[in-house]
């Protein structure tokens, strides 16, 4: 059997399609980085912090060493809930209903609101537990 060249209509119509998944692609990663930023300026907006600060406090309080917490590497931890989705939970630890002024108080002060918890007091300050929600919120 010989190679039979490939027409070119065909070589058009290849270059064609494969132009049309390059497209689909492109438009669907911007819509998706356009839909994650309109996430993180909300979460940003309802709890008064910071998602980025939020991340980087996650990392100095070392909650992923107890959770599991999106897209912060390492954060794998299996002692507390998987801390993904949070935003849409009804409650937090199964006593309060979930919403920013209730996440803040539960970081500040979770043996108060459930004493005898797994989560330790950290002393997590007023700010720092916004950023901290901020991040929870927007992942
Ligand atoms: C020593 C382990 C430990 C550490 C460290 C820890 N947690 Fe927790 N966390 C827990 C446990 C256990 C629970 C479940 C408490 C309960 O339901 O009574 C919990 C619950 C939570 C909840 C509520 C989750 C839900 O599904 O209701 C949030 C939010 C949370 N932790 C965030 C954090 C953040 C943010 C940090 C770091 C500042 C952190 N935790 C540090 C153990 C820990």
């Amino acid at each position: 059997m010989t190679d039979r060249p490939v027409p070119a209509a065909l070589r058009w119509l290849a270059a064609l399609v494969a132009l049309c998944v390059a497209a689909a692609a492109i438009s669907g990663a911007v819509l998706y980085a356009q839909n994650l930023e309109q996430i993180r300026t909300h979460a940003n907006a309802i709890t008064g912090g910071d998602w980025k600060r939020g991340k980087t406090a996650l990392r100095r309080y070392g909650c992923g060493g107890c959770h599991v917490i999106p897209r912060l590497a390492g954060a794998n931890g299996q002692v507390g809930p998987d801390l993904t989705g949070i935003s849409s939970r009804a409650t937090l630890a199964g006593k309060l209903p979930n919403g920013p002024a209730a996440m803040r108080l539960w970081l500040m002060h979770p043996q108060h609101i459930d004493p005898g918890t797994g989560m330790p007091e950290q002393g997590i300050d007023e700010a720092t537990a916004r950023d901290i929600s901020a991040y929870l919120y927007a992942h």
